[in-house]
């Protein structure tokens, strides 16, 4: 029995170590150390040898089998450190890989230009207001002295909703909705979203306006001259050339519109400024005593001014941007530059 027994050995640590796989081991393991496998078939013969024969057989029967077991374990262990040094070399996280950049998005150039317009007139003390940009017909026209059949309505193709609500073509809409909810003294922008029946390579029919007033007692045309002097050279820079033109607006009296020298060739004639020299930036004017009286206030106790301006015309002007139907195709490529 012993002789079968090292014989066994024998053939069995040859198996084991001609194994190339951790499957095949293990089935190895159950060939000869299982419950059922050539070890224990020594065990079962083990109650017919002889009394005397039965500890020496039992003693190397358990030999043999502690001896492949610790092959098996050594083996197994072998696979398992192979296994994970593998890995390692697969698996590995690199930690001195920069990370991944998370594309940043960008504020839209209307956007920036609204934002440092606000931040402008926040400096000087004005109040942020909004309106409503489906409108009634009395604030977007008749609060401001524009009467039904006022032939100046043609200045503003209008997208009506019914007889008394439009799309409001102006933030001026939201003066007289300030006015008749508080009093003076004012000092207030409007920023917002306008619209017009209007397109082409200048005109969208959605656009962006800031509209600005300030009212009080004693409020000159020289402090408009003062306020917008300012806020255009903060916009546009200090040294910016700046010239006031007579105007008509019926919501203003005297009204003015302001120019600035032309940015692209700094006033010595261009495409840009059609060789005039100037771009034109906004309106403004004195609020006429109509639109006071309108909302309550009483124009020989008040006076006051207000400016409008359009938002795409500076950020074209600013970026040197000369269509502005760019603005709105959100071409990723376009607002990437800003
Ligand atoms: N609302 C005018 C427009 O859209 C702009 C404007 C002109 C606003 C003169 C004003 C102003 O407040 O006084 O064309």
């Amino acid at each position: 029995m012993i002789e079968k027994l090292e014989n066994l050995l024998k053939e069995a640590s040859s198996e084991i170590s001609k194994a190339d796989s951790k499957e095949k081991v293990l089935l190895l393991k159950t060939r000869y150390v299982g419950r059922k496998g050539e070890i224990a078939s020594f065990l079962k013969d083990l109650g017919g040898l002889p009394a005397e024969e039965r500890k020496a057989a039992g003693e190397a029967i358990n030999r043999a089998k502690d001896a492949i077991e610790k092959e098996v374990e050594r083996l197994l262990a072998g696979f398992d450190e192979r296994e994970k040094a593998l890995l390692l070399k697969t698996d590995r996280v690199d930690v001195t890989l920069p990370g991944r950049r998370v594309p940043l998005g960008k504020r839209h150039p209307v956007t920036q230009v609204m934002d440092s317009v606000e931040a402008i007139f926040s400096g000087l003390g004005f109040d942020i207001a909004e309106g409503p940009e489906v409108e009634l017909d009395y604030y977007n026209f008749e609060a401001l002295n524009l009467p039904k059949d006022h032939p100046a309505r043609d200045m503003q193709d209008t997208f009506y909703i019914n007889e008394e609500v439009l799309l409001r073509t102006h933030t001026s809409a939201v003066q007289p909705r300030v006015m008749e909810r508080e009093r003076p003294p004012l000092r207030v922008i409007a920023p917002g979203t306008v619209y017009r029946r209007d397109s082409d390579i200048t005109h969208t029919p959605m656009f962006h306006q800031v509209e600005g007033f300030m009212v009080d007692k004693g409020v000159r045309f020289s402090d408009l001259k003062g306020i917008l002097t300012q806020f255009l050279h903060e916009l546009f820079g200090e040294n910016t050339g700046i010239r006031f033109r007579p105007s008509f607006f019926p919501f203003t009296e005297p009204s003015a519109e302001v120019d600035i020298r032309c940015v692209i060739c700094s006033g010595s004639g261009c495409r840009v400024c059609k060789g005039s020299g100037w771009l034109e930036i906004l309106g403004a004017g004195m609020i006429h005593p109509e639109v006071f009286r309108t909302v309550k206030y009483d124009p020989e106790e008040y006076t006051g001014f207000a400016f409008g301006l359009g938002i795409e015309r500076i950020a074209m002007l600013k970026f040197g941007i000369d269509d502005l139907r760019l603005f709105f195709e959100n071409d990723i490529r376009f607002l990437r530059q800003f």
